[in-house]
Formats: structure tokens, sequence, C-alpha cells
């Protein structure tokens, strides 16, 4: 079968492309690498089971050559950052609602499906956590309102145009191929300083983590499983953890001992959401769809890689 995956040189790209080789797929990339890494992909490419076109998802004619041929589309491509969307909200605009449009259009005239990578964030402040997928979607920042927004064409496709689509609500995801995110944040600051971890806003946030091979699992089951007329499913463990918590278990793991937390007050960012926790009851039912990697064995895989890519404290 042949695959397009939009945002393919990414961190849950990589993954995902990593393991649609494995099983047989022929997958093409297409990836502007603003913030994704030729780096990341580079063997994959060499293993000859995926090609990659290096454009933009705003070019609806990029887009379209891309998709040409291909029946399922999994899209990635995003401005994913929060802080980013303050900075610049038509960035977010462009690239999130109209690069989205374009890669509805184009699996249209390809008679794709399409598999979108929306966000948590869609929710903004949860009224009910955990929060099942009927809750009204409020978001908080730019980057949730795109999201949101091109959720919305997803589903519009599916209902006017029959261009099948299903919407996966991904919570915090980390592990290995991460350069961001709490974990890779405390680990830096940690190999910089193993005495005193400085943390952002109270350190009470708290926050769904999903290991990445339980994400990457999602979008399998769902292009196998779900019924693709614009239905959005969360994705995440279902638990948790404060940052605090999160520090308490990378302390642990790395045997350090005494070490001074100080939280550095006020919010992290603007547009930060600082309670989430999904309900991941839909998933589970009707996509077989459920994380198996618990919060320590993930810390745990991911600290493992940080040694090895960043370096030991
Ligand atoms: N990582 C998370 O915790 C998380 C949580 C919720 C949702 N998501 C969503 O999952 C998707 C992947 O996230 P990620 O963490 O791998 O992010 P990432 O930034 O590592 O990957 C995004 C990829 O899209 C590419 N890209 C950006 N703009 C593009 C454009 N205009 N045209 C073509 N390619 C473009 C980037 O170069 C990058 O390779 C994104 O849609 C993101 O919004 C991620």
């Amino acid at each position: 079968m042949r695959v397009l995956v939009t945002g393919g040189a990414g961190f849950i790209g990589a993954s995902l492309l990593e393991r649609l080789i494995e099983n047989g797929a022929n997958v093409r990339v297409l990836d502007n690498l603003s913030t994704g890494d030729f780096v990341n992909i580079s063997r994959l490419l060499r293993s000859g089971g995926a090609t990659m076109i290096k454009g933009d998802i705003r070019d609806f004619k990029t887009v379209k050559e891309a998709a040409s041929g291909c029946e399922l589309i999994y899209h990635l491509a995003a401005q994913s950052s929060v802080p980013r969307s303050t900075e610049d909200p038509a960035l977010d605009l462009e690239v999130n609602v109209n690069g989205t449009h374009n890669v509805l259009a184009a699996a249209r005239e390809a008679g794709a499906k399409v598999v979108f990578a929306s966000s948590s964030v869609v929710y903004g402040v949860p009224r009910r956590v955990p929060t099942p997928e009927g809750e009204p979607l409020t978001p908080h920042s730019f980057y949730g309102a795109s999201k949101a927004a091109a959720e919305d064409y997803c589903r519009l496709y599916s209902e006017l145009f029959g261009t099948p689509t299903v919407i996966l609500r991904l919570f915090n995801i980390y592990g290995p191929g991460t350069s961001k995110g709490l974990m890779f944040d405390l680990y830096r600051k940690l190999l910089r300083d193993r005495r005193r971890l400085e943390v952002l806003g109270s350190g009470l946030q708290k926050k769904d983590y999903l290991y990445i091979d339980d994400a990457v699992a999602a979008f399998l089951m769902a292009s196998e499983k779900a019924a693709f007329e614009g239905e959005a499913y969360n994705i995440g463990l279902g638990e948790s953890y404060t940052v605090l918590q999160i520090a308490e278990m990378i302390f642990e793991e790395l045997g350090l001992e005494g070490v001074q937390v100080v939280p550095k007050g006020g919010t992290s960012w603007a547009g930060d959401v600082e309670l989430t926790q999904p309900d991941v009851t839909k998933a589970e039912l009707e996509l077989g769809w459920k994380a198996k990697v618990g919060i320590k064995e993930g810390i745990r895989r991911t600290l493992e890689w940080f040694k090895k890519s960043i370096g030991p404290l």
C-alpha cells in the first residue's frame, strides 16, 4: 500500500515511518524540515522503503503531487508549538488550517483516507477531567484554535464530500527521538546542574504523558479500525502527573538524591493548559487501542535514550 506521511521527518512522524516500513508499506514523506530533521529519517530513506519530497503543505501543487497514487495519508505536518503560535498566529493559521485544507483537498482528488494528528489543546481548560471527546472545544491558544478548525475541516470533508477522515487528539507524547517537552527540558537542565532544578510555573501543572510507541500504535490501529467518518479519539495514557512528580521519577531513575527543585512561579507560557487527562474509553472500545507503556517504564526508556544521544549525567 502506498502511504503519505506529512511531517514524516518530525519526532512522531519519524517513528511512524519506521513502523510503516517494517510493516511493508511503500511510504512517501512530505516535510519542509522546518522543525524536523533529515537526520531523523536518512537511514530509513536509505533502506529503500521510503522516498522524501522536501516541500511545504501550504503549497497545494506540492501536496497534490505528494498525495497522488496514495491510499492513505497520515497528516502530521504542523506548526506545533503553543508559544510560537502566540508570537505568530498567522503562521499557525497558514500551516495548520490552510495546510490541512490542502491535504484534505489532495486526499479527495487522490481518493485517499486521512488520519489527522490533532491535539488535546483543542479542549482548552477542560470542564470535566478525565475529559471525554464530547466535551466542548474552547481552545486556550492560537495553536489549539488552529487544530480545532482543522478538525472541523476533516469532519466536513467526510460529511460533505465523503472523504474518509479520522482525528487523533494526542496528549503529550514523549520518548526516544524527542527534542522538546518536559522530560527533555528537565534532563538538559540536570546535565547543567544536578543539584538544583528550576521548573516552569508552580510545578503543580498536571498532564497526561504518552510514550511514543503507544502513539505510533494508535495511528496504525486507527487506520485499520476507524470508520473514517470524521470522528475524534483521545489518545493518551489516561493518567496525569504533576511536573514535580515527573521530576521525582527522573531523580529516582537516575539515582539522584537531594536535588533542590525550584518552581519559577507564574504560568509556564501564555496559552498553557495546566490540567489535562483524557478519558480514553472510546479509543479502547472502537479502535481496540490502549496505552501499554506505563509512566515509569516510559521514563526509564527515554532516559536511556537521552544518555546515549545527549550524554550521560
Ligand atoms: N509531540 C506531541 O506531544 C504532540 C501532542 C499533540 C499533537 N501533536 C501533533 O502531532 C504532529 C507531530 O508532532 P511532532 O511532535 O512530531 O512535531 P514535530 O515538530 O517534530 O514534527 C512536525 C513536522 O512537520 C514539519 N512541518 C512543519 N511545517 C510544515 C509545512 N508547512 N510543510 C511541511 N512540513 C512541515 C516539520 O518540519 C516537522 O518535521 C503535529 O501535528 C502536532 O501538532 C504532537
